[in-house]
């Protein structure tokens, strides 16, 4: 700093021709830093000065603001009660000391000097600037918007206010990721990893100083497909008879999931709930939904399916159940499934057009014959 320049020149607002001493105000350093929360000095002294009050200001013009006075203060005017004096009653030092320090504290302060009898100004200082660092906070990590189905990879950003240079490391269940010292990791997954916790660590290359970021669980990040079966009991219904349909859904999805019962193609929902999901001893998640029907005539042929909407997966997992996998007519006698009536067609018809060939070919060769017969024929 330009030393010379600091030490503002006697600015005598009244009676120069009375030949008082000069007053001088020194403010040096011409800037000051300090940091959000903390405390900072904003240097002052003022020598050959008539007894009056030191007054400070932030800034000139229309922003110009009053702090402080080492008296009481002008009228419809308050001081900063973070602001005081280094030491009170001194001679010629009127620094200030301000703390609890906020970003907008930043500016470039006046030390004013006033007549004590008039309250005029006989001098003002040529201003000392404090800029307010932001505090070293701890970082936050930010997974992605959606969530990816695990096995494949999750990026995470951890968001510091470090200064440039701020080293990154990044734990996975406590343990050092290797060779990620960057504000962002592209984690690969797994399935158990819907219980993983990760977390950022900063360090301030000058200070040292390390903060932690709080755990952050993959499992927000990523899902993972159910297992999904349906039990029917009793296993096979008539129409006209009722069906207990019990929806199992296992796996790793700590969170709710939707449980849905529609009717063929989804066009008709019976059922749907929501809600918790019971947690087993081995850490995985389940969810048993239940649907108690009778198979009218209309029902009797339908499909119903169960679907698991999981957070993060487009689609629901589902099961389909044929409610009656019989044929419902009365008097036929133990029913043979519906699919395996449909196979034993389809053996039937193979068997038929494998006959009608076998039929064409003799024709064909006995057709054959004959011609040469008569070939024979006509030559003798
Ligand atoms: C500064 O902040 C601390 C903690 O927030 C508070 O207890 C204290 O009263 C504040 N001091 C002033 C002068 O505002
Ligand atoms: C990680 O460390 C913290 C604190 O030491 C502990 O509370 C937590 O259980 C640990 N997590 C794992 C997954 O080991
Ligand atoms: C089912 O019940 C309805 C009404 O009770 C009746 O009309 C119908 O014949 C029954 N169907 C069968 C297959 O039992
Ligand atoms: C469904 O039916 C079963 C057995 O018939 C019964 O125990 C259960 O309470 C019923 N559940 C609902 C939701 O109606
Ligand atoms: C479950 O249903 C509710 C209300 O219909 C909906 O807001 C929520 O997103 C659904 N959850 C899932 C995982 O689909």
């Amino acid at each position: 700093m330009e030393r010379g320049l600091l030490v503002s020149l006697v600015i005598l607002v009244c009676c120069p021709s009375r030949g008082v001493s000069q007053t001088i105000i020194t403010q040096d350093p011409g800037s000051v830093t300090g940091t959000e929360e903390g405390e900072v000095t904003v240097p002052c002294t003022v020598t050959g000065a008539p007894p009056g009050p030191v007054r400070w200001y932030r800034d000139t013009g229309s922003g110009r603001q009053y702090l402080y006075s080492s008296s009481p203060p002008p009228p419809n005017e308050r001081n900063d009660p973070r602001v005081s004096l280094v030491h009170q009653n001194h001679a010629t030092d009127a620094s200030i000391r301000i703390v609890n320090l906020t970003l907008r504290d930043s500016g470039t302060y006046y030390c004013d000097k006033y007549r004590g009898f008039d309250g005029s100004l006989i001098a003002s200082g040529s201003g000392s600037r404090l800029s307010v660092q932001e505090k070293f906070r701890p970082p936050v990590i930010e997974g992605p918007q959606g969530r990816v189905l695990a096995g494949n990879a999750v990026a995470l950003t951890c968001r510091s206010n470090g200064p440039p240079g701020t080293k990154f490391t990044w734990k996975k269940n406590n343990g050092t990721v290797r060779g990620e010292q960057s504000h962002t990791v592209s984690l690969q997954t797994a399935k158990e990893d819907i219980r993983s916790t990760v977390t950022c660590e900063t360090t301030d290359p000058t200070t040292q100083q390390t903060l932690s970021s709080e755990p952050y669980s993959l499992g927000a990040s990523i899902t993972v497909k159910p297992h999904v079966s349906i039990e029917a009991n009793p296993e096979r219904v008539k129409v006209n008879e009722s069906v207990s349909l019990t929806c199992r859904a296992r796996g790793f999805y700590p969170e709710r999931v939707n449980v849905s019962w529609v009717q063929q193609g989804g066009a008709v929902e019976l059922a749907a709930e929501r809600g918790e999901n019971a947690e087993n001893e081995d850490g995985t998640f389940s969810r048993n939904s239940v649907l108690n029907v009778t198979v009218t005539q209309e029902l009797s042929g339908a499909t119903v399916s169960c679907r698991v909407q999981i957070e993060g997966l487009a689609e629901p997992v589902h099961k389909e159940h044929r409610l009656v996998e019989t044929d419902p007519k009365p008097d036929q006698g133990p029913e043979a499934p519906c699919s395996s009536s449909l196979f034993l067609v389809s053996v039937f018809l193979l068997v038929k057009l494998a006959l009608l060939a076998a039929i064409n070919a003799f024709l064909f060769v006995l057709l054959k014959l004959e011609q040469r017969r008569l070939k024979r024929v006509d030559a003798e």
